[in-house]
């Protein structure tokens, strides 16, 4: 049953690192993907963080420079931009990636949900600011007047995913939901698309193959996020 996103007023996109593996940038876990590489709680936890916060800044240091160095948005993500531009209903984009690629290609109203890899945070106000260098256990931030360590803004196993109150308000009134490049292992994001049939959404699956969670979807496209998403999204196909 074919599926045609201009034909609804209401729709959530939620990208994950599939979307950005054509750009260059590793996902998590497929053959060769970073968790093959790196043991997530040591780099990606607040205990991890607590008990080797360089190892922690390394990995997050080596991630920054390759994004900022090589990282390019790929069609998929000009496609979405383009056709969140002309839709005339509401759409909002929500990325578990941390990289700035959807930006980069005009998307707006980009929600991070898992932060964002170009920002930093003080561990003590909390309050994030932009990030294009190197971190160390030396950097300290500039808004306390006792300066405390910087962390990089990335949402860590355990922690809360950011801007939860406004994804679950969009995913109550959608009407189509459409999961890109994602392998829905991963919640609360793996969940969204019970959310949006709760809604009474129509909900498709973008996909390099199917993920954990893809008999939840009315419609599954399979192949590249560069080939599926403009096909998909492109004006009237
Ligand atoms: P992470 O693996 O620490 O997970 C962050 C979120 O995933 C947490 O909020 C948690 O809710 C959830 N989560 C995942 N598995 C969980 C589990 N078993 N139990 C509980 N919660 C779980 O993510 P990270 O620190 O963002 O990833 C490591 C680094 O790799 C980041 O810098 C990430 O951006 C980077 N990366 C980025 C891209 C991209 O931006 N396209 C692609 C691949 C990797
Ligand atoms: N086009 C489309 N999909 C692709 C492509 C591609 N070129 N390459 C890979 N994929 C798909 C894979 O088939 C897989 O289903 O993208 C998905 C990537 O899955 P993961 O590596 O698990 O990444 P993601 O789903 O974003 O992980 C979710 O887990 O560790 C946390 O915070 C981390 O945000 C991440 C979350």
């Amino acid at each position: 049953m074919p599926i045609n996103p201009h034909e609804f007023q209401s729709i959530v996109v939620l990208t994950g690192a599939g979307v950005s593996a054509e750009s260059g940038i590793a996902t998590f876990r497929d053959s060769g993907g970073l968790w093959e590489q790196h043991r997530v709680e040591e780099v990606a936890s607040p205990a991890g963080f607590r008990r080797d916060p360089e190892l922690v800044h390394r990995f997050y240091n080596l991630r920054r420079r390759q994004l900022i160095a090589e990282a390019r948005p790929n069609p998929a993500h000009a496609a979405l931009a383009r056709f969140q531009r002309d839709f005339p209903g509401e759409l909002l984009l929500v990325t578990q990636n941390v990289d700035h690629l959807h930006e980069e290609a005009g998307a707006t109203r980009v929600v991070h949900m898992h932060g964002e890899l170009l920002k930093q945070r003080c561990t003590r106000s909390g309050q994030v600011s932009d990030c294009r260098e190197d971190l160390s256990t030396g950097s300290l931030c500039r808004c306390c007047q006792t300066p405390a360590p910087l962390r990089p803004h990335i949402v860590w196993f355990g922690e809360t995913p950011l801007e939860m109150e406004l994804i679950d308000r969009a995913l109550a009134s959608c009407d189509l939901f459409v999961a890109i490049g994602t392998s829905g292992h991963v919640y609360p994001a793996a969940g969204f698309v019970d959310a949006a049939r709760a809604a009474g959404a129509k909900t498709v699956a973008l996909n390099l193959e199917p993920s954990a969670n893809s008999h939840c979807f009315d419609l599954q496209e399979l192949g590249p996020a560069s080939e599926v998403v403009p096909a998909f999204f492109t004006p009237n196909a």
